[in-house]
């Protein structure tokens, strides 16, 4: 079947995986990278796939809601996959209205266009689907309990029946209740509601994901994974907030893009999916894992580089554990994480050392280039 589909956030870390396992996998389909290049975009992410035939980038604002309208019409799509968001907690704190403009007011806005669009349309909604990613920050914070008083971590059943590793006895399950926290996470909770609102009030075909913590190659070197292992690359301080006891919930990005496309396909209307592989870890461990693991590659003595390690004060509000019962896909449709984290870790390293010219590119500022090199005469 051909279809039209806009992925919003495609220059993006995980919207580059999206677009590159789409532009892939399905030939028949038109993929269009919708993104507004902010400073988190980056067109290299995509360079071995810019010249397919099935893919176009449109530079574009999703807060345009002429521009994404008249897209929409022009390309004929029925299929919206939105990742567009600003992603950085720390940079929420400090600057909540960008966050509010760009996951509230540009989600509002793609969704006013698709309605319009769509429902001018003799068959209406009819093949047509709205798929909004969102987080499990939404949810808040979980305890580091246990009520047997075992100290975690400590093996648990998961409602899926499997046994796995965990910092508490409670999990993220799609029926709780919103509580989000940061600024971030309440953007993302209100872009969720109005995605909720535009199917129950209008009948508007959506889906709603919420995902654990991703970690693999592309992504801005501003969050933890990728910023550590190039400051242990340069030995350069680690920056661990408050006591590092923090717990998240890590997913290899590529099987959060395999989970978006199986969902995308095969989720129900107008339901949520928690995706994430039930694979908590401690911030100060990963930390250690990093550093055994660049040393190891760089060939230097297995953790001469933990006095890198540097505390440095807590970040405002900041949640103490996420915990991802993923249960529900699962079982419904049958998603697996692929990679172990300790297969997916070395991976990650290996990628962000084998691929410095792509850091440098980033920390200098120069990706920011790219679009102008490639694309603005095309
Ligand atoms: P990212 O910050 O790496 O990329 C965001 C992309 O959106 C960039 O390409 C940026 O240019 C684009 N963008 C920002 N504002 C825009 C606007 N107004 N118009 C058009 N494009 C705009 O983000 P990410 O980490 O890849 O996250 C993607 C999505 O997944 C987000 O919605 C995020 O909330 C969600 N998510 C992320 C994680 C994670 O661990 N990174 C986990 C769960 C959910
Ligand atoms: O849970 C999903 C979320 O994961 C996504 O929705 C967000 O877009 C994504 O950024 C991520 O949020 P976090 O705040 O968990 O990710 P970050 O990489 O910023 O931080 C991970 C943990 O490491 C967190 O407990 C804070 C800590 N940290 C982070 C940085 C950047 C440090 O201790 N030092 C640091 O310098």
């Amino acid at each position: 079947m051909k279809r039209t589909i806009i992925i919003t956030g495609g220059a993006g870390f995980i919207g580059s995986h999206v677009v590159r396992l789409f532009v892939n996998k399905y030939p028949e389909y038109k993929i269009i990278n919708l993104d507004k290049l902010t400073y988190a975009g980056n067109l290299a992410n995509l360079k071995d796939i810019e010249d397919k035939p099935n893919y176009r980038f449109v530079k574009m604002d999703i807060c345009d809601f002429e521009g994404v309208y008249k897209l929409m019409q022009d390309e004929h799509v029925d299929g919206i996959i939105h990742l567009a968001a600003e992603s950085h907690v720390d940079r929420s704190i400090k600057d909540p209205f960008t966050f509010a403009q760009t996951n509230v007011m540009g989600t509002l806005s793609l969704l006013q266009a698709a309605k319009l669009y769509w429902e001018s349309l003799p068959e209406k909604w009819e093949g047509k689907r709205f798929y909004h990613i969102s987080t499990d920050e939404v949810y808040g914070a979980l305890e580091m309990t246990n009520p047997e008083g075992i100290e975690p971590p400590f093996t648990t059943k998961a409602s899926s029946g499997k046994h796995h590793m965990a910092y508490g006895s409670k999990f993220f399950t799609e029926d709780l209740k919103y509580q989000p926290h940061s600024p971030y996470s309440a953007a993302k909770a209100s872009s969720d509601h109005f995605v909720r609102a535009f199917h129950d009030t209008y009948g508007m075909p959506t889906v709603v994901t919420n995902c654990s913590n991703n970690y693999g190659p592309y992504q801005f070197p501003e969050k933890l994974i990728p910023l550590f292992i190039n400051n242990i690359r340069h030995r350069k301080p680690l920056p661990v907030y408050g006591k590092g006891e923090n717990v998240r919930d890590w997913l290899y990005v590529e099987d959060h893009a395999r989970a978006i496309d199986l969902i995308f396909h095969e989720g129900k209307v107008a339901e949520t999916y928690n995706i994430g592989g039930f694979n908590e870890w401690k911030n100060i461990d990963i930390i250690k894992v990093l550093i055994n693991t660049v040393d190891r590659i760089l060939g230097r003595p297995e953790g001469a580089d933990m006095d890198l390690i540097t505390y440095v004060t807590d970040r405002a509000g900041h949640d103490m554990r996420y915990a991802i019962d993923s249960t529900k896909l699962q079982k419904e449709l049958g998603w697996e994480p692929s990679l172990q984290f300790e297969e997916g870790i070395e991976k990650t390293v290996r990628w962000y050392l084998d691929n410095q010219e792509w850091m440098d590119n980033v920390t200098s500022g120069d990706y920011q280039k790219y679009y102008d090199d490639m694309y603005k005469n095309r």
